[in-house]
């Protein structure tokens, strides 16, 4: 991380965008920008008023924000129907025939929904949770591949006032039982498989594995995406039940309810510093308001637009930039179910080129992967349709940056770097692309509302250039609640470090010109591939396995992922380290969490290094993975010998 930051100092190249682009935006200059900036954060109850009006609501508001640290509620005494925002309006507003969802599979068929079929769809899934018992408030568990299904089935829950949570398609069973137990859900809405680099992802099977644990589940509804001709999936009579049977006995209309604006809405569940994720929690109103507002002036989405996020609705992104932001600004989005790279890395270019897409919104990650497929690639497509680029989920390295504006971009699209969070349910930190001058690598300045700043250890603010805890200082609408279930670790992780503030976790600095550049996580989380990861996690599920005594997992800089995944193992007893081993501990870990988080190394050590009073030095594993060497004196530790057999083994890498 260190050496971006040395070329972060030394980026001197600004972007501006064109005239034209300018011209026809929302926010056409910085003037522009400032003054609502200023009055967002001086009068917050004015502006967020203004913006949330643009919503539907049932009854509205009596108070904007009431604030008692660390917990708030937005739009008091307000009832609205959060799918009412994203679908109903739309039939009224001229938009019922517009295309909301152009979808492809990874096989290459394509379906198209209509704000109207979408509207039918939802309607006819929420008449089906209803039959099947459910009510507001009960949690409902997402476990889809990328299909419409996946969307209608969170629309449909937010439109009964019950709580989901979408459990990213690669996480194993064992994954889906901490996060079942945890919120405690009642139903489970999953398909009998999903496309994935020309293979079936066994959704269904694993969700029976995971069942076989967590017996609260009275009802697991099975989209039928692949058919027969994968291997036909098993369903238990009397709480398996097919999704189009069930569609096909329940009316299509539906009127919806109204909520508090404070009502829930989704736990999503992210990695922090232990083993255990936090079931983020997020309510409908102040969150609606966020992915509706951020989609409006940093994608400045219009009604000639055809946008595309290219992340999973497993993730946040795809809850805030496919599911709600989107579709609450009537939107024609694509959404793609596969990889990136099947049949190879040309796959999103052709869809672009397909669908005339004009804003596109993927992660760094993906780029640096492209990059290394080649320009031929992108090069073969017509992209002239695109005006305007994102990216999201870790910090852009300048070189990916420049690809990405002159290979993707022709050159002419603004880039929109955003830095966000689960916890913040909307991008915070981010260009508006009318009129923010770019630089490769920095997500330049703060949102409307958002109060972000830089702090050292004492709470004073940094200087330009000093690096820093970053903070939101003020409560913004799409902020978390708390962590489902567990109020006090809301408090500790969050707002523990300075009095009334939140701290994101993330170590930054600012510019002379107050540019945001972000460093990365301060705490033990790593950012593989763009999806978080904590360290802790990674350890328990190695210690689970029959032979490890001792795990410590650190992150190293990766080309592609960003951070990859290294872990120090001790065996226990006489257990010898072997090739087969360090691949069977991998798929362990692959079949405990997900593929996403197998150790891209692992070594094998008879002790770890520790402390004096048998603390693992993560710092020094850190160190030693990051350059191969340690700098600072080992002799206090307990084993400092250790270090010199783990060195050893690194070089030989
Ligand atoms: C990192 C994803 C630099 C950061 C929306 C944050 C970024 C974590 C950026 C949240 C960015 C996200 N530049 N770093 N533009 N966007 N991050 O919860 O470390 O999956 O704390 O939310 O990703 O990851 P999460």
């Amino acid at each position: 991380m260190s050496n971006s930051i040395e070329s972060h100092l030394q980026e001197d190249r600004v972007f501006k965008p064109s005239r034209e682009f300018s011209k026809n935006a929302r926010i056409k200059n910085m003037a522009q920008y400032t003054r609502m900036y200023q009055e967002s954060i001086e009068k917050p109850g004015i502006f967020w008023a203004r913006e949330a009006k643009e919503l539907a609501w049932q009854k509205k508001w009596t108070k904007v924000l009431d604030w008692k640290a660390p917990y708030a509620k937005w739009f008091l005494g307000g009832k609205l129907n959060v799918c009412e925002s994203c679908v109903d309006q739309h039939l009224k507003n001229g938009r019922a025939n517009k295309a909301a969802l152009i979808w492809e599979g990874e096989p290459g068929e394509t379906r198209t929904l209509t704000y109207r079929q979408l509207h039918r769809e939802v309607c006819q899934f929420a008449n089906v949770l209803l039959a099947k018992g459910i009510k507001p408030k009960d949690r409902v568990m997402i476990y889809m591949p990328m299909t419409p299904e996946a969307v209608i089935a969170m629309l449909a829950c937010a439109r009964i006032g019950a709580v989901h949570s979408v459990i990213f398609g690669g996480f194993s069973a064992e994954s889906i039982v901490d996060r079942l137990e945890d919120c405690q859900a009642k139903a489970m809405i999953t398909s009998d498989g999903g496309y994935r680099r020309g293979g079936v992802v066994p959704l269904k099977e694993n969700v029976d594995e995971a069942l076989k644990k967590y017996k609260g589940v009275e009802t697991v509804i099975v989209h039928q995406r692949i058919g027969n001709e994968g291997a036909p999936v098993k369903m238990k009579r009397g709480r398996d039940v097919w999704w189009h049977e069930e569609a096909a006995q329940v009316s299509a209309k539906h009127e919806a309810q109204a909520f508090d604006s404070e009502h829930p809405l989704f736990i999503l569940y992210t990695s922090g510093s232990t083993g255990k994720p936090k079931g983020i929690l997020h309510t409908s109103a102040g969150y609606l308001l966020g992915a509706y507002t951020t989609c409006k002036y940093i994608f400045d989405m219009r009604d000639d637009d055809v946008y595309w996020c290219t992340a999973d609705v497993g993730w946040i992104t795809g809850h805030s930039y496919i599911a709600y932001g989107p579709l609450a600004n009537g939107v024609t989005q694509v959404m793609y179910e596969g990889a990136p790279n099947h049949p190879d890395f040309g796959r999103f270019w052709d869809i672009v080129e397909k669908y005339s897409v004009s804003i596109f919104y993927t992660a760094p990650t993906a780029i640096r992967a492209f990059i290394k497929a080649g320009n031929e690639l992108p090069q073969a497509r017509d992209l002239s349709s695109l005006r305007l680029l994102g990216t999201v989920g870790e910090p852009i390295n300048p070189e990916a940056w420049m690809w990405y504006h002159t290979i993707i971009g022709g050159g002419r699209c603004p880039i929109v770097d955003t830095w966000w969070q689960t916890e913040t349910g909307a991008i915070m930190i981010s260009p508006l692309p009318g009129c923010t001058p770019t630089k490769p690598g920095t997500a330049t300045l703060p949102f409307f509302g958002v109060d972000a700043a830089i702090l050292d250890e004492t709470g004073e603010e940094c200087g330009p250039n000093e690096g820093g805890k970053l903070v939101i200082r003020k409560p913004w609408p799409s902020m978390l609640r708390t962590i489902y279930g567990d109020k006090k670790r809301y408090r500790d992780t969050y707002w523990k470090d300075y009095q009334g503030m939140y701290t994101a976790g993330d170590g930054a600095r600012t510019d002379r010109k107050g540019n945001f550049w972000i460093v990365g996580r301060l705490d033990d989380v790593l950012n593989v591939s763009g999806h978080r990861l904590g360290t802790a996690e990674v350890e328990s599920a190695l210690v689970s396995h029959e032979v490890v005594a001792e795990a410590a997992v650190v992150g190293r800089p990766h080309e592609i992922k960003g951070q990859g995944v290294v872990a120090f193992v001790t065996l226990k007893g006489s257990t010898a380290p072997t090739d087969a081993l360090n691949g069977e501990l991998r798929n362990h870990v692959g079949k405990v969490i997900g593929a996403i988080a197998k150790p891209d190394e692992i070594y094998f050590t008879p002790a770890m290094p520790k402390t004096r009073s048998g603390k693992i030095m993560r710092r020094l594993l850190k160190e030693l993975v990051a350059t191969g060497e340690i700098s600072g004196n080992t002799t206090t530790l307990e084993n400092p010998g250790i270090v010199e057999d783990l060195r050893a083994q690194l070089k030989k890498k």
